[in-house]
């Protein structure tokens, strides 16, 4: 897939510099105002027990911060963290000893939790609830069952697709938090504090601008930033001012609400070419040329969140704000059956 400047998905070149932006305390992460609460007082009763915290499940969109927070509550607890992903857990065996190798109170952190095979998702189940190991060793005749008392971890899962978690996994969470849009004031005061730490000479007219097209993402605020340097250094002192940023993104390709040319040409794939929906995914999806897939977990969140489109039981529909991009007359009642 091509690269978007404003995809919200982890690209090449975010990798540093997600390592030197992301914050290591709760103090310093900003937004989520309530997920912080709630975690905050849940570690400070753990810490005060003597305990480790109870497994968390983070859910959201991706770039808003799941990876994050789990190593600020490693941190913050003052335990190791050990970091894999769903994809990458082949067989129950290797979780077993992916678990085994950890201390008292660790954190496991597993991205992608929803992608764990059931039988590797099985050895999850004793050992989230009753710290106990229990899997099958070889095959056929040679197979042996092992059973293990480990040390109390702490689980903490992320995933982008919260629906496909299967519930026997679910329940075991205690704690489970989902991460919203960062809106726009929260954003300004994320991309001050990564603008202080590049040292950048910014004014906040020039960061709001930029705020306003990361589509409530950190990592895309982040990414954006970057690129408004660059322009900024090279067309006049290096100062980020909003006209300096409104220049600068417009000439990549990015609407003043973090619009894209994909978003767009989807959005006038429904508003033209389907007379505004409903329209199903796998047509949308042909139409536009793009998997069905990423439409639905990378485009479509931020389009249904700032109102451009909707999801009916019949598939998807253009509201009036995107009849307003392209130009086009809305007429209500026309579209699909929630108006
Ligand atoms: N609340 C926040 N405050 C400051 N920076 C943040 C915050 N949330 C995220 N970031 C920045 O955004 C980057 C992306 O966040 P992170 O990797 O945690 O997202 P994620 O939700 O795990 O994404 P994915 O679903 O793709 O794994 C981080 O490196 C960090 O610099
Ligand atoms: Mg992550």
């Amino acid at each position: 897939m091509e690269e978007r400047i404003v995809s919200s998905q982890e690209q090449g070149e975010d990798t540093v510099l997600e390592t030197n932006l992301r914050p290591k305390k709760l103090s310093d992460y900003v937004g989520q105002k309530s997920v912080k609460e709630n975690l905050s007082i849940s570690m400070e009763a753990s810490r005060k027990r003597g305990d480790a915290l109870d497994h968390v499940l983070f859910y959201g969109p991706p770039g808003l911060g799941k990876t994050t927070l789990a190593n600020i509550i490693a941190s913050e607890m003052g335990v190791n963290i050990r970091v894999t992903a769903g994809p990458a857990i082949e067989r129950s065996g290797d979780m077993a000893a992916i678990i085994t190798s950890l201390e008292e109170h660790d954190v496991l952190f597993i991205d992608e939790i929803h992608r764990l095979s059931r039988a590797v998702e099985e050895v999850l189940y004793p050992a989230m609830e009753d710290f106990f190991l229990s899997w099958v060793m070889g095959k056929g005749l040679g197979a042996r069952s092992v059973n293990l008392k480990i040390p109390k971890f702490t689980l903490i899962g992320a995933t982008t697709r919260y629906a496909s978690i299967s519930s026997p996994l679910r329940n075991r969470f205690g704690l489970i938090h989902r991460l919203d849009y960062y809106d726009v004031e929260s954003l300004v005061q994320l991309l001050n504090r990564s603008a202080t730490i590049l040292n950048i000479n910014f004014d906040n007219e020039g960061l709001k601008q930029i705020a306003v097209r990361s589509r409530g993402t950190p990592r895309i605020a982040n990414r954006l930033l970057k690129r408004v340097r660059d322009y900024a250094e090279v067309t006049s002192n290096g100062k980020i001012t909003a006209s300096i940023a409104d220049e600068s993104l417009s000439k990549l390709g990015i609407t003043s609400t973090g619009l894209d040319e994909i978003d767009m040409r989807l959005l006038e794939a429904i508003v033209v070419n389907f007379a505004g929906g409903p329209i199903g995914l796998d047509t949308l999806a042909a139409f536009i040329n793009e998997e069905s897939e990423t439409i639905m977990e990378v485009y479509e969140p931020y389009l249904l969140q700032i109102g451009l489109l909707s999801r009916t039981p019949k598939g998807r529909i253009a509201t009036k704000l995107a009849y307003d991009l392209f130009g086009r007359e809305y007429t209500l009642g026309k579209q699909g059956n929630l108006i």
